[in-house]
């Protein structure tokens, strides 16, 4: 059901897709279904070239014979479409279910316009119950996680992080990062928390997109609506 949901909000965003566009392709689920959906205009004719946000999603782009660039080729582009872990009504995301954030907001944010494609469990009163993705340099990995544990705890959060994948095992990001998932509950201010995060030293980024994305698609059971940001 929820995959349906997911197939009718990059349906819906598809429509947004021109002719001559460079495309920023997202990652996960959601934007799968929205690759193969490209993937059909344009074995139909459609001529886009996309930048993709991950090795998983360029893949499959290239299986459905889109053409693919990279933004040292294409520093700016048209539209990115991609989905979210949550969003809130004022299109504040938390992103990096799937471990592409790094790249996912380097490409978001060399975009004229992004649109988040979501089915509506997606969508949230206040960010915070998935927890947020903060992605770090292995180096001093340890060291890290105790600053950020800090940061945590001055920003009035209880510090439950935890290493993606466990520490035999870490997950790896396609920078060549680890992740450490951020269990906070309830972000009541995603700028202050954004800011704080971003000055431990050995924090590349993390899943907070604030102020980034224009629009949503979010699909549910009555129906695809669309949300735009108040800017
Ligand atoms: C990938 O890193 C993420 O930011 C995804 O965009 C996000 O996790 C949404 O994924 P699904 O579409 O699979 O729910």
């Amino acid at each position: 059901m929820s995959d349906e949901l997911k197939r009718k909000a990059a349906a819906a965003a598809l429509e947004e897709v021109e002719a001559g566009m460079r495309i920023g392709i997202g990652t996960g689920s959601t934007a799968e279904h929205f690759i193969r959906l490209v993937g059909e205009r344009v074995r139909a004719g459609l001529e886009i070239v996309g930048v993709p946000t991950s090795e998983r999603s360029a893949k499959l782009s290239r299986e459905e014979g889109i053409r693919l660039s990279t933004l040292e080729d294409l520093p700016e582009l048209d539209l990115t479409i991609d989905g979210a872990d949550e969003l809130d009504d004022n299109l504040n995301l938390i992103k990096g279910g799937g471990g592409a954030l790094l790249r996912e907001k380097i490409v978001a944010t060399a975009s004229k316009r992004m649109i988040v494609i979501a089915d509506s469990s997606k969508h949230v009163r206040q960010l915070g119950a998935f927890a947020l993705p903060v992605e770090v340099v292995p180096f001093g990995l340890g060291s890290t996680e105790r600053a950020l544990a800090r940061v945590l705890s001055s920003c009035g959060y209880e510090p439950r992080l935890s290493l993606r994948g466990g520490r035999q095992n870490p997950f790896v990001t396609d920078g060549g990062h680890h992740i450490l998932d951020a269990d906070l509950r309830h972000i009541a201010d995603p700028d202050a928390l954004s800011d704080a995060l971003l000055r431990v030293p050995g924090v590349v980024d993390h899943g907070l997109f604030l102020g980034i994305a224009a629009c949503a698609y979010i699909a549910g059971d009555g129906g695809v609506r669309k949300i735009e940001a108040a800017r």
